[in-house]
């Protein structure tokens, strides 16, 4: 017996993974951050990680070395390394990793002091692209896919003092990758989002999700799942300004479910109404602010707590005002929302991958309802396994995370990919997985379309059949024809389903003015925009819009000198927040649709 606990334990502790956890919620829990700044070794040839024979080198960068004597020869030293803020990008931190992508090794030292009884997590809210992560020289484990958090319990290896996390970041693109080789945004490196270490009690609340059963208002659905939990252990739900108070049992899977009436104010963008709910297990409480409301479609219309509703949106990338960088504080968040709002929406699709948590937060607080997004763009290796594997542990981790919000009404799957079968076999089992995982949301994705004559563009890719909305990006009047084309235009669909233009626009340079053929002038995309809205308001099934895009934002594939200089300008504002003409032309329109909806 007692030779198969140390095998056990040899297996535990040898074994270089350590078991990655589900955080849904931080919630109230014991937790440090370790955001600030963190020592970086910039590593091109992944000096750390390999020999010279490319083999994985035991002695590698992760074990913070440091020479113990003065013939030993140690040939880095993070000590005396420089350093990069966290959460934050490489790329706009540094001059010299602007266009940097590779590997970079980040170590933070960190004291902690345990309580008994308790498990120690180490979550990170995102890290692009690939991060191995080591804590006192042992390797907890990886993650790919630079949008999502991960999580690994470090209880029996944090210690009191000196200990040190050291993480393997690579932002190296690849084919195989999600997203693939080719995009229209920066290449951003880094943890990007807040590093955090949670200490719970042995048992606690791992997951839940709580909302209104999917076509009625008078009941709250739910379940609750305790990590660690032994059957048989009572749970709490606890909604003060409802004065509901529910008490649970977990079964033996240490998880439960749970079904109640409630008279709820709905969640919508003119009152976006959100409830204090509180989980409690015998030692772990988790709160959360949380709206309820219903979404579904009928027919090509979408309908929200049962009301017909025009989706008025804007898309956005999670790219920092004024600063450039990766965005991903609450500031940033309010900021960016705050000029959403300002244009008179109430829909925004967060493009191309799942923004930071600060960003659905807020979505909540304003009452913006949310097309969330996982990078399955452009050409994507349809055929591989591992790039399914990983498109499909994105979406889990998304729909993870999220559930909660009642801001976002959609899920979308994929952005512009090329018809073929593959393609569709590789979406439908994406389609599939976010039905299990969620069946209170619209499944949706931007989809391909094609002129049928030179005036009719149709929209019959075989992947419409299996989403609840229609998604769509056209660029009439910028890459297909002036601004004027889009009068002769006129759109077609084989199905009977809601339709959002999930993409248009054009190009300016804010303070460039000219007459509105002139391209890249302000009066170019303010035509275009008059031309497009105007035939978009004819289709008898369009539901929503979110035009391309909110700001002015970088991109490795805009390279025009004076005009673009690595940024994609299709904003209507300016990376400086500066208003374009277009903006108030779509501001107007949206204030027309609002009082006319009212
Ligand atoms: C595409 C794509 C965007 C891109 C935009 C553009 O439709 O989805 O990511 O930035 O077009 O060309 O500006």
């Amino acid at each position: 017996m007692e030779k198969f606990v140390i095998i056990f334990l040899f297996i535990i502790f040898s074994s270089n993974t350590y078991a990655q956890e589900k955080f849904a919620s931080l919630g109230e829990r014991l937790s440090v951050s370790l955001d600030g700044n963190w020592k970086i070794i910039i590593d091109p040839y992944e000096n750390g990680y390999y020999d010279y024979r490319w083999e994985e080198n035991p002695d590698g960068f992760f074990k913070n070395e440091k020479p113990h004597n003065k013939w030993d020869r140690i040939e880095y030293d993070f000590d005396k390394s420089v350093s990069l803020i966290v959460p934050g990008d490489w790329n706009s931190q540094r001059k010299e990793l602007f266009l940097y992508e590779g590997t970079i090794w980040y170590k933070k030292s960190f004291n902690f002091q345990k309580r008994t009884n308790t498990r120690v997590f180490l979550r990170f809210g995102a890290v692009n692209y690939q991060a191995i992560v080591y804590l006192n020289g042992k390797k907890l484990g990886s993650h790919e896919g630079g949008f999502t958090p991960f999580s690994f319990e470090i209880t029996q290896l944090v210690r009191e003092k000196d200990n040190f996390i050291v993480v393997k970041v690579d932002n190296k693109r690849c084919a195989e990758c999600v997203p693939t080789l080719n995009t229209d945004w920066w290449n951003y490196g880094g943890i990007t989002r807040n590093v955090t270490i949670v200490e719970t009690p042995v048992s606690f609340i791992g997951d839940y999700c709580i909302q209104l059963h999917k076509a009625s208002f008078k009941n709250i659905n739910g379940w609750i799942q305790v990590n660690g939990s032994r059957c048989g252990q009572p749970v709490t739900v606890d909604i003060p300004e409802l004065k509901i108070y529910k008490r649970y049992i977990t079964n033996s899977t240490g998880s439960l479910h749970f079904s109640f009436p409630a008279n709820v104010k709905l969640w919508s963008p003119e009152n976006p109404v959100l409830y204090d709910v509180i989980l409690a297990s015998e030692k772990d409480t988790v709160r959360d602010l949380i709206g309820f409301r219903t979404i579904e479609t009928k027919g090509t219309q979408i309908f929200l707590n049962n009301k017909p509703v025009f989706l008025r949106g804007i898309s956005i990338h999670e790219e920092a005002p004024f600063r450039s960088s990766r965005a991903n504080s609450l500031d940033d968040a309010r900021i960016l929302l705050g000029w959403v709002k300002e244009l008179g929406c109430n829909f925004v699709r967060l493009a191309h991958y799942p923004h930071n948590e600060n960003m659905l937060k807020e979505a909540d607080r304003l009452g913006l309802m949310v097309w969330s997004e996982i990078p399955v763009y452009w050409t994507i290796k349809w055929k591989s396994k591992q790039t399914y594997d990983n498109a499909s542990l994105q979406l889990s981790e998304m729909i993870e995370r999220d559930r909660n919000r009642a801001s976002i009404i959609c899920w979308s799957v994929s952005n512009e990919t090329p018809l073929s079968k593959p393609r569709l076999e590789f979406l439908k089992g994406l389609i599939r997985q976010a039905r299990a995982l969620d069946s209170t949301r619209l499944i949706t994705a931007a989809m391909e379309r094609h002129y049928t004559d030179e005036s009719t563009q149709m929209i019959d890719d075989p992947l419409g059949e299996f989403v609840d909305v229609l998604g769509c990006n056209e660029y009439i009047g910028w890459y297909d024809g002036l601004p004027n084309k889009a009068d002769t235009i006129r759109w077609k669909t084989i199905y009977q389903k809601p339709l959002i233009i999930s993409e248009f626009g054009g190009s300016a340079l804010y303070g460039l003015h000219a007459d509105s053929l002139t391209v890249w002038s302000e009066e170019y995309q303010e035509s275009l925009y008059k031309h497009q809205l105007a035939m978009l308001q004819k289709i008898p099934f369009l539901s929503g819009m979110s035009p391309w895009i909110l700001m002015d934002f970088r991109s490795p594939r805009r390279q025009l000198p004076g005009i673009q200089d690595f940024r994609n300008r299709k904003g209507l504002l300016s990376e400086h927040g500066e208003r374009k003409k277009a903006f108030y032309v779509l501001q107007k329109y949206y204030e027309e649709i609002r009082t006319k909806q009212e």
